[in-house]
């Protein structure tokens, strides 16, 4: 097993690393976090969804598609990369039931094209941003573990299952398949946060009508009604679904973790990423009503948004243990960090931009 780094050194290393989709949420903040690292990553994004000002953190950004293969191939050429992190991806699930061959066609056959390109290239070790939506409906064996079945209920978890299973079979390099869970906040200090269009995660949804969000960007986003919960009659200790939550840069520190690992020799892996605490989107609003000063903020409940599950929690006990990767930052702070990022003026002229399309 490879050696996992002590203390400050922890976070640094040195080459070039390969991202794709780094202008998208994730992607920008990992390579934001690659580069204080000591790493130069080679940002390439198609920009269908990700955003220029994001890229922009990379040591360098090409516009192409990971389905190109002459497109990966002369970045490559140009750069010379012995790792990549793969993030580009569409991310709706319910977008996915509604457009099946969207998510096929992106997530899993460039996903292919890229992964063979860039192995046949040169690069030897990769990070996939995969997901929790591989595992499906859990109802056993919760905080669930990475030897867990996997059988997901919908078109995106089924494609992002399929790459990491052809990422698997690609010789001579090694790669760790890392599944996020619910991942939220921002790093506004450095211009950083998640600006998804249409936006349909639950941090920032309670955030920007308490922030008073620009009414035209509430209004694209489908918030003009306000927040609602969906649903309050799930099996859970207040009835309303229970997910794990990750902060965006603990997150993009384990991607650090995980290169590093691969790198000083670890062997192929999976890791579950997220902090093993569930909270249910009543307690989201508790935290919400507190952090952002909100007394009077008692959201409605709306009936359940289809396709969800009552519980999703990790367990993370396997990135603990061989990338001794620990998540920091709670709750409340995702949600004061998502606050003032939504605050900020490129966010809404981002939202205001997407909108006119
Ligand atoms: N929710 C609301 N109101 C909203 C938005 C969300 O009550 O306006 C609820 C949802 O119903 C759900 C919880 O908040 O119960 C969390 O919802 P998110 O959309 O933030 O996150 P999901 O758990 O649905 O999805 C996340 C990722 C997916 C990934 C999935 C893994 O965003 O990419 O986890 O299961 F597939």
């Amino acid at each position: 097993m490879a050696d996992v780094p002590k203390g400050g050194e922890m976070f640094s290393g040195s080459g070039v690393v390969l991202v794709s989709g780094g202008a998208g949420y994730i992607g920008s903040h990992v390579a934001h976090v690659l580069r204080e690292a000591g790493f130069t990553p080679v940002v390439i994004d198609s920009l269908v969804n990700g955003n220029a000002w994001a890229a922009e953190k990379a040591s360098a950004f090409r516009r192409g598609d990971i389905g190109d293969a002459a497109f990966v191939r002369e970045v490559c050429q140009s750069f010379s990369p012995k790792a990549a992190i793969h993030f580009a991806a569409f991310i709706e699930v319910g977008e996915s039931v509604k457009n099946p061959q969207k998510y096929f066609a992106n997530n899993r056959d460039k996903a292919k094209i890229f992964f063979d390109t860039i192995s046949a290239c040169g690069v030897k070790h990769i990070v996939f941003s995969s997901t929790a939506a591989v595992y499906g409906e859990v109802t056993e064996n919760v905080p669930i573990r990475e030897s867990h079945e996997t059988k997901p209920i919908n078109p995106y978890g089924r494609s992002k299952l399929d790459a990491e299973i052809h990422m698997r079979t690609l010789h001579g390099v090694t790669s760790v398949a890392l599944r996020y869970f619910n991942v939220a906040g921002a790093a506004p200090e450095v211009g950083l946060g998640e600006a998804h269009f249409p936006e349909t995660h639950l941090v920032p949804r309670i955030v920007l009508p308490l922030i008073g969000a620009p009414k035209p960007v509430q209004d694209a986003l489908g918030l003009a009604g306000g927040f609602r919960i969906f649903g309050d009659d799930y099996p859970t200790r207040d009835g309303t679904a229970v997910r794990d939550y990750i902060h965006v840069m603990d997150l993009a520190e384990a991607h650090v973790l995980a290169l590093r690992y691969l790198i000083a020799g670890g062997a192929t892996n999976i890791f579950n990423l997220g902090s093993g605490a569930g909270y249910s989107v009543k307690e989201i609003v508790a935290a919400a009503r507190k952090t952002l000063s909100r007394p009077d903020f008692n959201p409605p409940v709306a009936p359940r948004r289809a396709g969800d599950p009552a519980t999703l929690i990790a367990d993370s006990g396997r990135a603990q243990r061989v990338l001794g990767w620990s998540p920091k930052r709670k709750v409340e702070n995702m949600i004061a960090t998502a606050a003032e990022w939504h605050r900020m003026p490129v966010y809404a002229e981002t939202m205001l931009k997407k909108a006119a399309g």
